[in-house]
């Protein structure tokens, strides 16, 4: 979703910031645009496209040592030149990128029509410079309180004024901010990814907050301007993380590096000796931990499967009812809270709106909410009452992968905290500690079958319709695996309980309509072969993920995709990846944007 830099400093303003818009890219955009200052006067640039179609508009000479630059994913306004931010004034002296939406924009516009400003674009953000200029007698920093002051809805933003160069004023309400801070030279971002080759050290904003920089020095403060102390944070990723490493797609990358991001999971959170887990964040006493009779998980996209895993897992293994919900139908459906109820908001970004707002309105009603977020610092890991960082590194791709697993990790983690407060023995929990490490080692023998993955993908990957069919704990795996397809190769498919299939997607089956079933050795898996064998009475095409060696599934099968044999309750971690692989090589295979498809966005900051 849409991104922010904005600079400050003795460098050349215009290559930071394009720059920083490249490594904002994976957030997922439509038009992308910057504003310079140079020998006196403002430089905007605007494209649709891509960030080198924007580098190759840019003068190459264009000097100006402040600036702000935006990545736009299209709201409000179709996709084009003079819709892409930033936005400026009547008169182009103030101008303002903006992430979020502003829900009163249509009376602000009618009301400033009237007092005669002349709008440009169709856009929500174009008010805020409007109403910046209303405001400015001289106080640029004054002028933005008070615009702000009148918006209703969410917004990150950053503006600068002709008559104060050098300077830039940035405020965050729902979309996030970040002030970085360099040696001689300052940033505003909407997230660290797009400054983190400049500086480390960085100051995360509140709703609420408003901040001042210059080169030299940031100042922050509310809208009543009171100032703010603010911390200054120190990131904990490297910039290697964020670079391909040899790999042609990040997604490739980052399922390759499953076996690794599963391990950091699991990183000092196991204790042999006691054969449980410990999970320091959670901000909760074994007496806390004990009287927990239910859980709810909430989550959007990946983040919603993951959490299924988890509920399977916390009501099979912990004996815990455990239900999960998508957080946006939550959030508006006045969910009743208990008591004893923990709440786990689950995302990898940490900033998904639908996911926060669930988590606030939980919190509202008094419910305890922990985070299950990668992004360090993130609204959702800073607001919840605890939780549990993934640590699975910068996640790029906009499709999930990586933090797939690590969230399902995570789940094992505390599944196994739990069962062991209650009915799990010591020995259980020994067997289900050497499982849970074994996964990484398995998901290593997964992807050596790469190649052969990528083969099938090319054999199917002209097929228009597929229905992934799992069940029990895998079949959250099958609608993930459906989902991976959709998303980047943008071939339809629906992910279905093996068994509900009878119950309506059977009527689909034809030879056009592959199926690709999940079929480990468990206590579901006769049940399963009934399903595979209507599916081939129809002339349905089967594609199977199953254990090693097993004869029979091979014999109804057309293709076959081998998983290694694990105890039944870890089968989703390994069963997801090559479902992430065959999702990949189709995607390659059509010449898909892989990184950063079509109307997807990674941190999906709006409703
Ligand atoms: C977007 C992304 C998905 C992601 C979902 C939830 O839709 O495109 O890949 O699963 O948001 O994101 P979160 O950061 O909350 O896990």
């Amino acid at each position: 979703m849409c991104g922010i830099i904005g600079y400050c400093g003795p460098k050349p303003a215009a290559a930071v910031i394009l720059e920083g818009l490249k490594r904002l890219e994976y957030r997922g955009y439509d038009s992308a645009g910057l504003c310079i200052y140079s020998d006196g006067r403002f430089h905007i640039i605007k494209r649709t496209g891509k960030i080198r179609d924007l580098r190759n508009s840019v003068p190459p000479l264009l000097k100006g040592d402040f600036g702000i630059g935006h990545t736009r994913w299209a709201t409000h306004g179709e996709v084009n030149n003079v819709n892409a931010h930033p936005h400026t004034d009547c008169d182009d002296r103030i101008a303002v990128v903006h992430n979020g939406i502003i829900e009163n924009y249509v009376s602000l516009k009618e009301k400033l029509k009237s007092e005669g400003h002349v709008f440009q674009t169709e856009t929500d953000s174009e008010v805020i410079p409007h109403l910046i200029e209303k405001y400015y007698s001289g106080d640029l920093e004054e002028a933005v309180k008070e615009a702000l002051a009148l918006l209703k809805g969410t917004y990150g933003i950053v503006c600068m004024h002709i008559d104060h160069p050098g300077k830039l004023v940035g405020a965050r309400n729902g979309s996030p901010l970040v002030v970085g801070i360099g040696n001689g030279e300052s940033f505003l971002a909407s997230d660290v990814t797009a400054i983190i080759s400049h500086t480390k050290q960085v100051v995360y904003l509140e709703d609420g907050e408003v901040a001042n920089i210059d080169a030299d020095d940031f100042r922050t403060t509310d809208l009543r301007d009171q100032v703010i102390e603010k911390k200054v944070e120190l990131v904990s990723w490297e910039l290697e993380e964020i670079e391909k490493d040899g790999f042609v797609h990040f997604m490739e990358k980052e399922i390759f590096e499953q076996p690794e991001s599963v391990k950091r999971a699991m990183g000092g959170r196991i204790e042999p000796d006691l054969a449980t887990a410990h999970l320091g964040g959670l901000n909760m006493s074994n007496k806390d931990l004990l009287n927990i009779e239910r859980v709810r998980i909430v989550a959007a996209g990946t983040s919603f499967y993951a959490g299924m895993v988890g509920a399977y897992l916390l009501e099979s293994i912990a004996r815990i009812p455990c239900t999960v919900e998508i957080s946006s139908e939550l959030r508006y459906r006045n969910p009743v809270v208990e008591r004893n109820t923990l709440h786990f908001a689950v995302s990898q970004s940490g900033e998904t709106a639908d996911t926060l707002y669930a988590m606030r309105e939980l919190q509202r009603k008094g419910a305890t909410v922990l985070g299950i977020c990668n992004v360090v610092g993130s609204t959702i890991a800073r607001e919840s009452d605890g939780g549990v960082y993934i640590h699975s590194g910068p996640e790029i791709a906009v499709a999930s992968t990586k933090a797939f697993t690590s969230q399902v990790t995570v789940f094992y983690l505390f599944s196994l905290l739990l069962s062991r407060m209650r009915h799990m023995s010591y020995e259980e929990g020994v067997d289900f500690i050497q499982n849970l490490q074994s996964v990484p080692v398995k998901i290593e023998q997964i992807l050596m079958n790469n190649q052969a993955i990528r083969n099938m993908a090319v054999k199917y990957s002209h097929f228009k319709d597929f229905l992934f069919l799992g069940r029990g704990i895998n079949y959250p795996v099958a609608m993930e695996g459906a989902l991976k397809l959709k998303e980047i190769s943008y071939i339809h498919a629906e992910g279905y309980s093996a068994a509900e299939m009878k119950h309506g997607p059977i009527a689909l089956i034809n030879e056009e309509t592959p199926c690709l079933f999940l079929v480990p050795d468990d206590g579901l898996k006769e049940k399963i072969i009934s399903n595979m064998r209507e599916v081939k009475s129809r002339k349905g095409k089967i594609i199977a993920v199953a254990v090693e060696g097993d004869s029979e599934i091979t014999e109804i099968s057309d293709d076959v995709i081998e998983v290694p044999r694990m105890k039944e309750c870890f089968y989703p971690l390994v069963m997801v990846v090559p479902l992430q692989l065959f999702a990949y090589h189709c995607a390659v295979e059509l010449g898909r944007d892989v990184d950063q498809p079509r109307n997807l966005a990674k941190s999906v900051t709006v409703e």
